[in-house]
């Protein structure tokens, strides 16, 4: 796919792996929409990137994201449902489920689903899109201490495989990415003990957007360390 010009929208767009690959998409010319649940637009996101404030976990906002982007650029060419939180490795007695797990799974799974649902409309009405959803090695293997995070991910790759199968997969298409460990913000809260053998979110955000540009890209492309 050539991206010049093609309409982006990554949400979580303003850290980490997001930030990351709109800088990318940048670099090949695209317009990139990105979103956060930031009060107001950070000061460090780069000056041509458009930002919406949108949580996730909130249809609506999400809606008026999709609303803003179609009414400024007409459609939605590659929306990517990125926006991801995670929990500090512990054993299951340890995790707070009823609320921190909750919170997990609405963020790494409904966020996904909301997202999906509403690119979808618009591409339907298109009559193309492509729609990216970032899942992790996490959704590939069951982990030790991980137990939520995985649940959330493995969710999310359901929800994803199942959506494949049900888009056209002429003119509409869904990928997923499944990264391994990267050196983003995801740990601020206590980094797992290998961070320093994690990726530079730089060089999986390059990977991503390669992938995109051949002819036939990988519809689910493993990104490992
Ligand atoms: N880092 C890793 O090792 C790794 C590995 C595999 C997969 N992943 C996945 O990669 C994706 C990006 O993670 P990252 O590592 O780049 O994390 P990050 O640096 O913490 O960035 C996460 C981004 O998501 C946004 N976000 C979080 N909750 C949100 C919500 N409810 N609504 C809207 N935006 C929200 C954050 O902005 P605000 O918090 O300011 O809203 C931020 O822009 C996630 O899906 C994560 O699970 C990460």
């Amino acid at each position: 796919m050539n991206l010049k010009n093609k309409i982006v929208v990554i949400t979580g767009g303003t850290k980490g792996l997001g930030k990351a690959m709109a800088m990318v998409f940048l670099e090949n010319e695209a317009k990139v929409i990105v979103c956060s649940r930031d009060d107001k637009r950070p000061d460090d996101l780069e000056g041509n990137i458009f930002w919406v404030k949108a949580d996730v976990t909130k249809e609506e906002e999400l809606k008026n994201l999709a609303y803003f982007v179609v009414e400024k650029f007409g459609k939605i060419d590659i929306w990517i449902n990125n926006a991801g939180i995670w929990l500090p490795h512990m054993p299951i007695e340890e995790i707070d489920w009823g609320k921190r797990a909750h919170d997990l799974i609405e963020v790494n799974l409904f966020g996904t689903v909301y997202g999906s649902k509403i690119a979808l409309a618009q591409m339907r009405k298109q009559n193309s899109g492509l729609i990216i959803n970032i899942l992790s090695t996490s959704a590939l293997n069951g982990l030790k201490n991980e137990t939520a995070y995985c649940a959330s991910k493995f969710a999310a790759s359901g929800f994803t495989k199942a959506l494949m199968k049900e888009v056209d997969r002429n003119n509409i298409k869904v990928n997923a990415i499944y990264p391994g460990g990267m050196q983003t913000n995801l740990f601020d809260e206590r980094k797992p003990e290998i961070y320093n053998t994690f990726m530079d979110p730089n060089e999986v955000a390059e990977k991503i957007v390669e992938n995109l540009k051949k002819d036939k890209p990988e519809e689910e492309l493993i990104i490992k360390r």
